[in-house]
Parts: structure tokens; sequence; C-alpha cells
């Protein structure tokens, strides 16, 4: 099965040079910036257990760089052997981080820069044919995301830091108060789920295959800050009924009353973004919940999470063609009014924004702004095969973890397309995390 969105055997070789050349750029450009917006002792320092410090992250970005493209592609010596172990994320977890002999952070900037540099002379002359690594610039590709996933990592270790402002962008467009319909009806049958032609496309979402779904009620945008308060006032918190009993459990434990960040002022909430407190704004799309408090407050709407499989077919399935696209618009690549990629913006924009990005059926910022959790664990999709390394998603494969989707304003484009699938444990909420509530017809 394919869709037939893309071929990518015909993309020329100028072409994939030139996007291997910008993506890699971009990444570098967004890694520059988080990394000198702060003194040395904030890169070094752990903000946060659940984080590296900056160096950390910064060091391994150039180290897997390294490994996949000029040691598996070019077939080239490790130039500093010693310092593979250090930043192998699975023989340290992050809280350890902090105390092995890492790279200052000028050593670590001179070794991203120097492994840069030789890939940069790798990129002149690859052929993009011959392996499956290379073809269509997959390696290229995969390295591109991998920094830009780790920047998306770097902006929550940001956000975590206590400390002054460091980092600044404008905000989102404002919009009207979104006045559509508040849900939109998915119709039942098959639709073609993951990718098998999309050629930068990660491991877990391969391949395509059909997968009938029964029709459904999906929200037409993310839950907002107003709709999640309404949930906390009507002591939510408070009412076991809402909750799974590991939810329930969590929360009682760690005497959670509201999303991370989030602190009570009188009678209005207050939160620390980036280093500014502000009051919670009603129309954006709440954020920092765990897959508990989303599962809770769907409970309490009356509703429940879309699987992973009903929020590709609201992002991807086109009713006029029968055809999946690869994002809600269609086949094009994110532009800035599709959708709140790239860190452009450090907030996700109010609910309803960007009507250019919506799908066939009217939903909307399926793609950007928030991280949307679903009901569903991480699993592989039938005919999935590991690849280049299992440490990528396999190891991940299984019920600790669950699936989320879309993408976040701090997620850069070439890392976040309809297909693609994020993961994490239920109980995380320093991610860019939001979610959008589904029912089924008929009934919850
Ligand atoms: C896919 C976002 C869960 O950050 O742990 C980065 C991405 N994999 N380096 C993560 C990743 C290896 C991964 N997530
Ligand atoms: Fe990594």
């Amino acid at each position: 099965m394919t869709d037939p969105a893309l071929d990518e055997s015909s993309i020329d070789a100028e072409t994939l040079r030139e996007r291997a050349l910008t993506t890699l750029t971009t990444a570098r450009d967004r890694t520059t910036l988080l990394t000198s917006c702060v003194e040395e002792p904030d890169l070094t320092a752990q903000h946060s257990p659940l984080m590296s410090p900056l160096v950390w992250d910064l060091a391994h970005i150039g180290n897997q760089e390294e490994l996949w493209l000029l040691r598996a592609v070019a077939g080239r010596e490790a130039m500093r052997p010693e310092i593979d172990g250090l930043y192998d994320a699975f023989e340290h977890p992050r809280s350890e981080r902090p105390s092995l002999p890492l790279l200052p952070p000028a050593e670590a900037r001179t070794y991203a820069a120097e492994v840069r540099g030789r890939v940069m002379d790798l990129l002149e002359s690859a052929d993009f044919h011959g392996t499956r690594l290379t073809e269509a610039g997959f390696a290229f590709g995969m390295i591109a995301q991998h920094e830009q996933q780790h920047d998306e990592t770097m902006l929550i270790t940001h956000q975590l830091r206590k400390g002054p402002q460091a980092l600044t962008a404008p905000d989102p467009e404002p919009v009207p108060l979104f006045t559509g319909p508040a849900e939109v009806l998915v119709p039942g049958g098959p639709f073609t789920m993951g990718t098998s032609s999309e050629p930068w496309s990660l491991d877990n979402e391969r391949p395509a295959h059909r997968r009938e779904v029964a029709p459904y009620y999906i929200d037409t945008t993310p839950v907002t800050n107003a709709a999640y308060q309404a949930f906390i006032d009507d002591g939510g918190y408070d009412n076991e009924r809402w909750w799974t009993a590991a939810g329930w459990a969590h929360i009682r434990e760690h005497s959670l009353h509201a999303p991370l960040f989030w602190r009570r002022d009188g009678k209005q909430w207050l939160r620390r973004r980036f280093g500014v407190t502000e009051v919670v704004p009603p129309d954006e799309p709440v954020l920092h919940v765990c897959w508990y408090e989303a599962d809770a407050y769907a409970r309490w709407a009356g509703r429940r999470l879309p699987t992973e499989a009903e929020w590709e077919k609201a992002a991807r399935h086109d009713p006029a063609s029968g055809r999946s696209t690869r994002y809600p618009w269609g086949d094009a690549d994110p532009a800035p009014e599709h959708a709140n990629l790239g860190q452009r913006h450090l907030r996700p924009a109010p609910a309803g924004s960007y009507p250019a990005g919506e799908s066939p059926l009217g939903v909307r910022q399926l793609i950007g702004d928030v991280w949307e959790w679903t009901s569903s664990d991480l699993a592989p999709y039938p005919g999935f095969e590991a690849f280049p390394y299992k440490e990528y998603s396999e190891v991940f494969f299984g019920p600790e973890y669950k699936v989320l989707r879309g993408g976040s304003f701090a997620v850069d484009p070439v890392a976040c397309r309809g297909t693609f699938r994020n993961w994490d444990y239920p109980i995380r909420r320093q991610i860019f995390s939001g979610f959008r509530t589904a029912r089924s017809v008929g009934g919850v």
C-alpha cells in the first residue's frame, strides 16, 4: 500500500542537497540560540532532574551527527571515541548526566562545529543513492530531526529554569474568539494510516496500512485554558470518579491541583512562562498537562481522548479523494499561515487560529501549538521494521508510553507531520502537551 503523495525516487540530488543543507542549518541556528542566550553556569547546571544540562544536549547533538553521518554514512574513524559513552542516552539516565565528566561549553561547541564542518564537506559530494541510509537523503533528514527534537527538549529545560527571562519571541496574531462548531463528525470507514513514501519519515511511522475507524466526533480545536479551568472550578481534582486508579493515586501523591507552572492568585490563575509570570490566557490551548489530567478532563466533559488512529484520520483523511494527505491542509510543506511551529512564538496560538491549516472536515490546529495526548499506547504498526536503530522506537513499544500527536509550537516543521508519532509516560507534563477530546457516535 502506498500513499501517492510523494515519489521519493523523483527528487533530484540538487534538491536533496539543498533540503539537507537548509534543515541542518536551521537546526544549528536554533541550537546556537538556545545555548548562547544564558551564561555558562546555566549551561552546565541541571535545572530539573527530568532534564539534561543544556551542554549535554549540545554535545549529544554533535555526537549523533558524527555517529550517523560521518561514521555510518561516510565510514570515517571516530573523532573522539572516549566521549561516545558520555553522550549515549541509554548509558546514563538524565538525572546522572550532570555528574559525568562532560565536555565544558566551549569544547562542546567546538566539537559540534567540527562535526558540522565535515558534514558540510560530505554533503557537497553526497549522491543520495545506494543504501537505505542515504536514499533520498534519509540520514541527513534523520539528523536534522534529531537536532530539532533536542531543540524542543532544550526549550523545555529553559521553561523549567528558574530566573529571569532569557528568550523572547513575538506573540501569535490575535484572532477573534472562535465561534465555529465545537466538534466535527468524522465519517466511519477505512483510511490509510502511516506512510511508506514520506522520505524522511522515521521507522515508527511506517509502513502505510489501512485502518478501519468507526464514526466519531472530534473537537474542532484543542481544549482551552478556560475550558480546563471550568474542570478545576468544578472540583475536578477532588473527585475520584473522573480519574483512572493510577491517575488518582498519582495526583494525590503529588498534590496536583492544576497544570504545571500554574499558581492561583485570588480569583485568577497565573502561570510562569519562560521567566515571566502572566495571567493564564483563557482562549489559548491548555499546556503542561499529563495524560492522567487530559483523560480525567475528557471523562468529566462526558467525552474521551481520541485514539491515535482517530487523531490521524482527522488530520489526514480527505473525504473527497479518499486519500491520506501529508498534513491536514494537503501535501504542501508547512508555511507560517498553516501552523504554529518552529519556536516562532513561545506559546500556543489562541484556539481557532490558522484557518488555512484546517483539515477538509474543518478541524483546526492539529499540527503545531500543543502536542496532543491520545488514548493509545505506543505500538508498532503491522509490518514495522526497526531502522536504523532499535533505540529510536522499538525499545519504547509497550503499555508504559502514551502517544502524542501533532507537534507543539516548539517543534520545527522538519520533525512534524501528519504521520509523526511522539510518546511519553502518562505522568509527564513538563513537555508542551495539551489535548483535544472525542466521542463515539451514539455514546462516549
Ligand atoms: C521521540 C521525542 C520521545 O526526546 O526522547 C531524541 C526523540 N530520540 N533522541 C526523545 C529522541 C533520541 C525522543 N522522542
Ligand atoms: Fe537524542
